[in-house]
């Protein structure tokens, strides 16, 4: 399926289950643990957003950011972000429409995993960016309950038509997704989201939903971020 299609469908339906919509919810846990570890980097800082989708995390950056821009590859979504007041504009990754060395800060969430030419795409987020800064890009990992799951589990539906078997996706792990990366980059921090929260539903459970979130929050840094659903790397430019 051309992902341009998947991706508008889904952004009828993305943030319904977002931004603050479902009390505890399992996707604002991702995000907020995204959003926090970003803000190490991004603080005061000029950045962009490859990927932004409906816009939820760079309405968040921006009120943290110097600057916050975004792209993606989904008019759909980006007519979300544009409501939400947004500095947003269609591109797609692996060719972004800047100049070298633009932004303190480049970032990517959810999104890596779905572009074919990841490497591409890695290549362009750090030419963009300036000596000196930050490339924070997500990978999914198949060392994970959550990376399990997707391999066993039927395909989430994103539309009552379309599920999520419909786009590309790819799993790396850690040392795979860092050697990704460029010459002329290194890893200066990373953390891990989604570590022992077995499904999304479990995080609505009376009691063990809390004890998950603080589980989550507890390890995000710790050794046991290598078996994370979700793994962020921030990578330094030379
Ligand atoms: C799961 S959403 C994540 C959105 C946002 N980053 C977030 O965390 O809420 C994935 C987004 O990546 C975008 N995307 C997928 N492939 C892309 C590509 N090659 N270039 C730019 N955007 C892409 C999709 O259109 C979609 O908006």
């Amino acid at each position: 399926m051309d992902p341009r299609r998947y991706y508008d469908e889904f952004a009828l339906r993305y943030d319904d289950e977002r931004g603050g919509n479902v009390e505890g919810g399992y996707h604002d846990l991702i995000d907020d643990l995204e959003i926090d570890f970003l803000a190490r980097f991004a603080r005061g800082a000029d950045v962009l957003e490859v990927g932004c989708g409906t816009g939820l995390l760079l309405a968040r950056i921006a009120r943290f950011a110097r600057s916050a821009e975004g792209v993606d590859l989904s008019p759909g979504m980006l007519a979300r972000a544009k409501d939400r007041g947004l500095s947003v504009r269609e591109a797609s990754a692996t060719a972004l429409p800047f100049s070298d060395a633009s932004f303190d800060v480049t970032c990517s969430f959810k999104v890596l995993a779905h572009v074919p030419d990841v490497k591409q795409a890695l290549a362009e987020m750090t030419r963009v960016t300036r000596p000196g800064g930050t490339i924070v890009a997500e990978f999914y990992n198949p060392w994970s309950l959550r990376g399990m799951g997707k391999r066993l589990g039927p395909a989430g539906k994103i539309s009552e038509s379309t599920d999520e078997a419909a786009v590309f996706t790819r799993f790396d792990r850690p040392s795979a997704a860092t050697a990704l990366l460029p010459e002329g980059t290194n890893l200066v921090d990373r953390r891990g989201v989604r570590i022992v929260t077995p499904t999304a539903g479990s995080l609505r459970w009376p009691m063990i939903g809390k004890l998950l979130r603080a589980a989550e929050w507890r390890l995000c840094d710790s050794p046991l971020a290598t078996f994370a659903g979700f793994w962020i790397g921030a990578f330094r430019k030379e």
